[in-house]
């Protein structure tokens, strides 16, 4: 059995959907803080509510003993469990450092504890990095790839990249198997339009301008038009949730078939500014954006996008749905439904 840790957020749930699909066993261990409910529901999948950084349920989980694992051991754990807004890990990084390093600090100890009583094949961790954890990369460094350096700039960066480090030294001194993933911009939403992107607050670019098209905002901000890009704007390399949720199962099923330490960047090579994702936006949805221009956010990069070769080289994978106008339209369809 498969334990997914925030399997009820955004990309989690398209995992698990795809775990599912696939036929694994899943369990999913959300607090439902910024989880969804009703994709639980949705998922029918065995679920637990509780916190990844609570050990004692962990090690039950672990071990098979909760009843919502049918005495089914955990072969491998997927760590999405976090809190991800980059403005508010500046605000209070004391809630991002206890939940999503003290919070991981302890599940990876019950998971080597757990291994170690078992005496067997280690149990493999795929965790969700970031490419915030590259901070702010010299425009040399564009495409990024995993060997650029990294010097995160904010605490929802830190915390990602901290526990990185403790799954790197866990693995030297307890053999622990680990994927790291380090994910570029997601988007987009499941093709059938019953899982998608919803948070609360929102804060990313493509929900905010759907908000716009659907009327329920009035324009879209855009932070800072005098980048050294094309036209000014930002540019980032926007994945498709989908693509994620696949590259999750083959970093499993690579690190069962050959145990180690993998760290993938997930992208997609190609960088979309700001102003073209609008341009696309009123293509699909046939409305008109209005727009309204601002000061630069503090600490965004001018261009993000990935070199995500060595994902495509050691695993195989690479992005099948992440054409702009695919991410564009299966987010549409998801918005109109979640929130018209
Ligand atoms: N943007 C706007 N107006 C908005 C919202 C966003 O102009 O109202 C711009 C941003 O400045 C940025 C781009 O749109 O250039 C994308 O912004 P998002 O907030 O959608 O995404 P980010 O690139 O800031 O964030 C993503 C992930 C984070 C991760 C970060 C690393 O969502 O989890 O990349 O930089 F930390």
């Amino acid at each position: 059995m498969i334990l997914v840790t925030g399997g009820a957020g955004y990309i989690g749930s398209h995992t698990v959907r795809l775990l599912m699909d696939k036929g694994y066993d899943v369990v999913v261990l959300d607090n439902l803080v910024h989880g969804q409910k009703d994709f639980i529901e949705r998922l029918n999948v065995p679920f637990i509510q509780g916190e990844a950084g609570d050990g004692n349920l962990i090690s039950t989980i672990l071990k098979g003993s909760h009843k919502e694992c049918c005495s089914k051991e955990i072969e491998a754990v997927i760590h999405f469990a976090a809190y991800a807004y980059v403005g508010e890990s500046v605000k209070d990084p004391a809630k991002y450092y206890k939940n999503n390093v003290t919070g991981s600090l302890s599940l990876l100890i019950e998971v080597c504890n757990e291994s170690k009583r078992r005496n067997s094949a280690p149990i493999p961790i795929i965790f969700s990095s970031t490419c915030a954890t590259y901070g702010i990369p010299e425009s040399i460094d564009i495409p990024i790839t995993e060997k650029c350096i990294q010097k995160p700039i904010n605490p929802y960066g830190r915390s990602k990249y901290m526990i990185e480090q403790i799954i790197h030294d866990f693995s030297v001194a307890y053999s622990l198997p680990s994927v790291i993933f380090r994910y570029f911009n997601a988007a987009g939403a499941h093709p059938s339009g019953d899982l998608g992107e919803h948070h609360d607050p929102e804060t990313h670019l493509i929900p905010l301008i759907l908000d716009a098209a659907l009327g329920r905002k009035e324009n879209i901000e855009i932070f800072g038009c005098d980048y050294e890009t094309k036209d000014g704007t930002c540019i980032r390399d926007y994945i498709h949730v989908q693509d994620l949720a696949s590259a999750h199962i083959m970093g499993l099923e690579l690190v069962k078939k050959k145990t180690g330490n993998y760290t993938f960047n997930l992208g997609t090579g190609t960088g979309y500014s700001v102003l073209q994702i609008i341009e696309e936006i009123e293509k699909v949805t046939g409305e008109n954006i209005k727009v309204k221009y601002t000061n630069r956010r503090i600490g965004d990069p001018s261009v993000l996008i990935a070199d995500c070769s060595k994902a495509r080289n050691v695993m195989g994978w690479k992005p099948e749905m992440s054409d702009l106008k695919k991410i564009i339209d299966d987010a549409w369809k998801w918005h109109k439904i979640r929130f018209k």
